[in-house]
């Protein structure tokens, strides 16, 4: 593997997994994933930031022997200890036996609890500074629950860069460039949508807050752990992680989730995104729960202002998949959406009861009242369905003007 320059003083040495399947056993990686690491280096020390995931330990190593030779790394600095970036930990320290782990006081508990690492350790606290010598400072800003609680960003004062830890970050590995000024970017950000929602989501109001904390920094350079380096495009990259942190949607247009096991409520859904269309709403994605991957379904809850939720009572409960997509919304807080729910029964009604309560869960208030069908949809349900999707086109309309 050629290593890449990405400054004077900073160079790529991260890796791409095309292998995995499904990040943290949960989330499809159709498009792969990166681990970035990064080399900076002084006039008198070099550090490593972020390390990969133990299965490339290997590569990474000789990526750093690649760059610096017959010279040693003398720290590495942990932003975040999640596996996909301290996994190779152990590695790299026998690789190194002398390199430094710098880290805050929770990183460096969990670097104990995880890889049993207590010893040639350096302790930093909010604002420190690392001299690596001559002019390249690095200076260490906590930013917890983003999205575990002892993540931090580094940042390179001579050059402007912020090495942010998976903040900024997005699924999708790297196809040979890695700074976004040489390739085409368009495929990361759905990407990224899918990661900050799937991952961070329920981390908005910490996201804020870190957010908020970096606005003094100027940042020319934003290296984070997964996807590409962001030079060009940072004010859009700042910007949907804002927007999406904040619980804002992306447009404003309506997502369609239903649950069917034998059509009934899938009519129901077909009326509602007719209505819609009709309405005038452009961005409608309809998604069967027990064909789309969840991971997909929570992004474009998320992209979307509008959220139509269809089910039938299944077992005296909400139909499972949908269940498990509310209960995926409602654990990341979602905030500032316009909903309806439809419900299907045949002797029990419990699919609009238990929908309602994840809707509460959010403090969303629905635009219309919930539409139930019996058996299978009637012209009165049918009618009440397509006119509830009309007020949801309304509303969306109106936000659409108004933004
Ligand atoms: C396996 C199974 C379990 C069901 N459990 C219930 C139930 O507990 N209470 C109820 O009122 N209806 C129940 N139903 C009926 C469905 O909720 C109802 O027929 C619904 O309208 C079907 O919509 P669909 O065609 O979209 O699947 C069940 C149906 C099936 C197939
Ligand atoms: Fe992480
Ligand atoms: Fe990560």
């Amino acid at each position: 593997m050629r290593t890449v320059r990405i400054s004077d003083r900073v160079h790529y040495i991260g890796v791409n997994d095309r292998t995995t399947t499904k990040f943290e056993g949960m989330w499809p990686l159709p498009l792969g994933v990166s681990y970035n690491s990064y080399i900076v280096e002084g006039s008198e020390k070099t550090a490593i930031i972020d390390g990969v995931e133990a299965s490339r330990a290997m590569q990474h190593i000789d990526a750093i022997k690649q760059i610096l030779g017959d010279r040693r790394p003398d720290y590495l600095v942990i932003n975040h200890m999640e596996p996909d970036h301290s996994g190779a930990v152990r590695m790299l320290r026998q690789a190194f036996p002398g390199i430094v782990i710098v880290g805050n006081a929770m990183t460096l508990a969990f670097n104990r609890g995880y890889y049993g690492i207590d010893s040639q350790t350096l302790q930093v606290k909010d604002g420190d500074t690392l001299p690596l010598g001559g002019d390249t400072t690095l200076r260490f800003h906590l930013t917890p629950m983003v999205h575990w609680p002892e993540t931090m960003v580094t940042y390179l004062e001579e050059e402007q860069t912020l090495f942010s830890g998976d903040a900024f970050g997005c699924f999708g590995a790297l196809n040979g460039a890695v700074v976004d000024t040489d390739m085409n970017t368009a495929r990361y950000f759905p990407e990224m949508v899918r990661y900050y929602t799937n991952i961070v989501g329920k981390y908005g109001q910490f996201v804020q807050k870190a957010l908020k904390k970096l606005e003094g920094l100027a940042i020319g350079t934003i290296c984070s752990t997964h996807g590409p380096v962001w030079r060009s495009q940072i004010k859009e990259v700042i910007d949907i992680y804002d927007r999406l942190s904040r619980y804002e949607p992306l447009d404003n247009g309506a997502t369609i989730v239903y649950g069917s096991m034998y059509g009934n409520t899938e009519i129901m859904a077909e009326t509602a995104a007719q209505a819609l269309a009709e309405g005038g709403v452009k961005e409608i994605s309809v998604i069967n729960a027990s064909h789309t991957d969840i991971s997909y379904i929570i992004a474009e809850i998320f992209r979307h202002r509008g959220l139509i939720i269809a089910a039938p009572t299944y077992s005296d409960t909400l139909f499972p998949p949908v269940a498990a997509v509310m209960e995926a919304i409602a654990l990341r807080g979602l905030q500032n959406r316009e909903v309806a729910v439809v419900g299907g029964h045949t002797w029990s009604q419990q699919a609009i009861k238990a929908m309602q309560q994840y809707i509460d869960a959010c403090r969303l208030t629905p635009v219309a009242d919930p539409v139930s069908f019996k058996h299978a949809p009637a012209a009165d349900s049918l009618a009440q369905c397509a006119g509830m999707a009309a007020e949801m086109a309304r509303i969306l309309k109106v936000s659409a003007n108004n933004g």
